[in-house]
């Protein structure tokens, strides 16, 4: 991952490949943003007007290259586009500051070295910023022939120096060790995702979870075919009857000596969603090894937590199996005895989420933590509602709804609160057993939760983040999103962790 330093040097003294400068979108032309006032000089006070006459407008996601200062150790100063002037006397928000640092690092690849002569008024614009550069300057090229700069893909950006950071400055220093932690265990589970799925099945995600856990002092258990057999776990071996590499359920334990409450984080992780013997139609499978994005932004926040020391108690529950079809796969029609004693008809085996999610609910209930959260790229009907940015939350408090939507926002990531219209609930009646894996089309996103809801114990706080549409971007990458897996969601769990660790979590 980019090496990130607070710096400093002047830019006019820094030998990099480029200095970036951040300007914003004026009423009258392009405003220069704060952090940048050395390099304006270095142009005799113009930049902006030059930027102006170079056709750039400080619109969000604008790049502009242009060759640096007389007497500057580096060639070349980037100016890229915040969108809007803030507010009078107001500072640029943090997730604009991390989207413009991320386009900076991607329109960076292949360079060594760049510094950031950014908008750094205090620790949350570090973070921001820090945030921006490591998760923007992501490369997945495990896959591309030869080595180094003969891969397909040019290599992230090396090296970032945020110009104007201190570093002495114990909030500034705690805000980059924070965003190294997160950012490098989000960029593992995009990873996780983008790793095809003749190569990730629920054994190896298993193996990965387990050695990393072990790294960073996580207890882990794993449950084989044979142990999820012996303990009735009718869901998720349902799911992965068909496949010729067995389900798996981790739990991973990260506890601290002081912690005051526990929070149990559960991922869908289906490693591949064919459909099963409802088998998905040609241009509805390609995508389908995101299908354990769930999984994989729960690894990767309950890693974060650790090491990041949170004073908060977080199990994680992996529901891994891959969805085939086969002589020995699950029908449509077969009824399954999950975990909790429930039995389901299930009448599409594409719906194959809610039942691994089922029993690592009840599972996870067992211990009785003061909140469950589960992730989840649950349904096609989440996309069409919310569109591909947005994950929708579900839940059955409140309250909880509330503070996950709100520490997501703060986190950047873009989510919504849905309902669980009881109404719903019916649609999933059938006389052969006590629930159906699918109900009413119409708001099938909701009907997923509610199904879901059946199975998380009385009087625990849940809530559930339909993650389908962000999880994957297959459209062009933006801000600090790449193509490709995502690894949405990891930051609203980190953040929920810190808040539960903070006890601002009742
Ligand atoms: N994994 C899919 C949902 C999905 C679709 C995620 C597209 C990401 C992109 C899920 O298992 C699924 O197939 N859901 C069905 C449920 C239906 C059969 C009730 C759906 O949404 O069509
Ligand atoms: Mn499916
Ligand atoms: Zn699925």
């Amino acid at each position: 991952m980019t090496a990130l330093t607070l710096s400093t040097s002047a830019a006019a003294g820094l030998r990099a490949d480029a200095v970036v400068v951040g300007v914003a979108k004026g009423a009258k032309g392009p405003v220069l943003a704060s952090g940048a006032e050395a390099v304006d000089e270095a142009y005799e006070g113009k930049l902006a007007a030059i930027l102006e006459t170079l056709g750039a407008s400080g619109a969000e996601g604008e790049v502009t290259k242009l060759p640096a200062p007389a007497g500057y150790k580096s060639p070349v100063v980037v100016a890229v586009g915040l969108g809007e002037v803030p507010e009078k006397d107001a500072d640029h928000a943090a997730e604009t500051l991390r989207r413009a640092a991320g386009v900076a690092a991607r329109a960076l690849s292949g360079a060594k070295k760049a510094g950031f002569a950014f908008p750094l008024a205090g620790p949350g614009a570090v973070a921001a910023v820090a945030e921006g550069i490591l998760l923007g300057a992501y490369a997945f090229d495990a896959y591309k022939a030869g080595n180094g700069d003969a891969k397909g893909a040019k290599a992230p950006l090396a090296e970032a120096a945020l110009l104007g950071g201190k570093p002495r400055d114990k909030a500034h220093k705690a805000a980059v060790e924070r965003a190294l932690a997160v950012s490098e265990e989000l960029n593992r589970a995009r990873d996780l995702v983008n790793t095809p799925p003749n190569d990730l099945n629920p054994e190896a995600f298993a193996a990965i979870a387990s050695a990393a856990a072990k790294e960073n002092g996580i207890k882990v258990q794993v449950l084989d075919e044979k142990a999820l057999a012996k303990g009735g776990f009718g869901g998720i071996l349902g799911v992965g009857a068909g496949s010729a590499s067995p389900p798996r359920l981790v739990k991973l334990s990260y506890t601290h000596a002081k912690a005051k409450r526990h929070l149990a984080f559960v991922g869908k992780g289906i490693t591949y969603d064919s459909g099963g013997i409802s088998l998905k139609p040609a241009g509805h499978n390609e995508t389908m090894k995101c299908d354990m994005a769930g999984a994989a932004a729960v690894f990767a926040a309950v890693v974060a937590a650790a090491r990041l020391g949170l004073e908060v108690n977080v199990t994680g529950w992996l529901a891994l199996a891959e969805n085939m079809p086969s002589g020995s796969a699950t029908r449509p029609g077969d009824v399954l005895r999950m975990y909790s004693g429930k039995t389901v008809e299930v009448l599409n085996t594409d719906a194959e989420g809610r039942l691994v999610l089922a029993d690592a609910l009840t599972k996870a209930g067992e211990e009785k933590p003061d909140v469950i959260v589960d992730v989840a790229t649950l349904t096609g009907a989440m996309m069409l509602a919310l569109g591909l940015r947005t994950f929708g939350i579900m839940s059955n408090d409140d309250a909880l709804r509330a503070t996950v939507h709100e520490l997501a926002e703060q986190a950047g990531e873009p989510s919504w609160p849905m309902p669980l219209p009881s109404h719903l609930r019916k649609g999933m009646d059938t006389p052969t057993a006590d629930i159906a894996n699918m109900g009413e089309r119409a708001g099938g996103g909701l009907v997923a939760g509610l199904f879901l809801k059946e199975f998380v114990a009385e009087g625990i706080s849940w809530a559930h983040l339909d993650i389908a549409g962000p999880a994957y971007n297959e459209q062009a990458p933006f801000g600090y999103t790449p193509k490709g897996g995502t690894g949405t969601a990891v930051r609203t769990l980190v953040a929920l962790a810190e808040r539960a660790a903070a006890g601002d979590l009742d």
